[in-house]
């Protein structure tokens, strides 16, 4: 089966990522505007734009408390088609509509208010999974493995010693660190999928979610950390020379590469388990969570900080799995798109 050493958690993996797959569909009917109505930017031309969406569990195997989740959204998102008075005469969105016929969607929270991000929307939000198992650990047997765990370990020490005990800022900055390897895995995929005239099995878009979902942590983190001109800098550098060792290290050696982001998210579980000690002594403020938080996780509206780093920590380890489970199917010799995608795994 796994001939190709270091793949013992390929199975298991394999099958607890096959329970969550989701589907999700979104249909948009916009109604066409004449050309010349969209050439003379009549704001008075018919525009309708009706959207709908639906997620269901493609392989069922997903428990239930999935399908009351998707009942929940269903009912929390109201979206209304807006008038063209939305631009109304001196609004900031007038130019926008009259010209291109496309009027902003009124999204509103299930109790009536206004949805208030842009940056995502109510469909892309999600409630936290908790039971996540977040001991699993990938023992590294073969040479690339054992090189990945070290290359790692040996990133701890500096972060270490940078950082110290100051684990909001901690987490902020490697979080900026984070959403690179999903995005370069993504872009990689996605042109090789131009190139060669094939599917992607779903893996392109699995790992632009990954990169989304660690930039939203950052848009958490960042918050209740603001970052000083000297980690701004940092980040600046960082950024330099990860994007670029990434990119390059993941076309050398795919498996090197989602290994290491899979002892990498080992790592993010550990900080965020030390950032969950620090609050609970005490030395880290429990301050109330960040609106953006609430809205994302779902969460409670007076929850805190813990409750935001417990489900950051989550998600950190579902990308753990995601990351070596990529890894598992490159040892086997298979690429990426010959196993289907974790689509929705968080
Ligand atoms: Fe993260
Ligand atoms: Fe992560």
């Amino acid at each position: 089966m796994m001939s190709r050493g270091g793949t013992r958690l390929a199975g298991s993996s394999l099958s607890a990522l096959g329970q969550r797959y989701f589907s999700i569909v979104t249909a948009r009917s916009v109604s066409h505007q004449t050309a010349s109505g969209i050439l003379n930017g009549l704001a008075g031309a018919p525009v309708r734009s009706v959207t709908f969406w639906a997620r269901a569990p493609v392989l069922g195997l997903r428990n239930g408390s999935s399908m009351a989740l998707q009942g929940e959204k269903t009912d929390r998102v109201k979206k209304e088609p807006v008038a063209e008075s939305a631009g109304a005469p001196g609004g900031k969105d007038e130019k926008q509509i009259s010209y291109w016929g496309i009027p902003p969607e009124k999204i509103s929270k299930e109790d009536g208010t206004e949805w208030k991000w842009n940056c995502f929307r109510p469909w892309e939000t999600y409630k936290a999974d908790l039971s996540i198992d977040l001991q699993k650990h990938h023992v590294p047997t073969t040479f690339l493995d054992k090189m990945a765990f070290w290359t790692v370990k040996s990133l701890r020490w500096p972060t270490d010693l940078f950082f110290q005990r100051r684990y909001g800022c901690r987490a902020m900055m490697l979080e900026t660190v984070a959403a690179v390897p999903g995005m370069v895995g993504g872009l990689l995929l996605h042109c090789k999928s131009l190139r060669r005239f094939e599917h992607s099995g779903g893996w392109i878009k699995a790992l632009l979610e990954e990169a989304e979902n660690e930039r939203m942590h950052l848009m958490t983190f960042m918050e209740v950390a603001k970052p000083k001109w000297y980690e701004r800098a940092l980040v600046f550098t960082v950024q330099g020379v990860f994007f670029n060792a990434y990119f390059l290290g993941y076309l050398i050696s795919p498996k090197f590469a989602h290994r290491m982001v899979g002892y990498l998210e080992e790592e993010a579980i550990h900080s965020y388990t030390e950032f969950l000690k620090e609050l609970d002594k005490g030395n880290i403020e429990n301050v109330p969570a960040p609106a953006i938080a609430i809205d994302y996780w779902r969460l409670p509206a007076d929850s805190t900080l813990r409750d935001v780093v417990t489900v950051v920590r989550a998600d950190e380890a579902h990308h753990r799995d995601v990351n070596h489970f990529a890894s598992d199917i490159h040892y086997q010799g298979r690429e990426l798109r010959e196993s289907a995608a974790p689509l929705g795994y968080h």
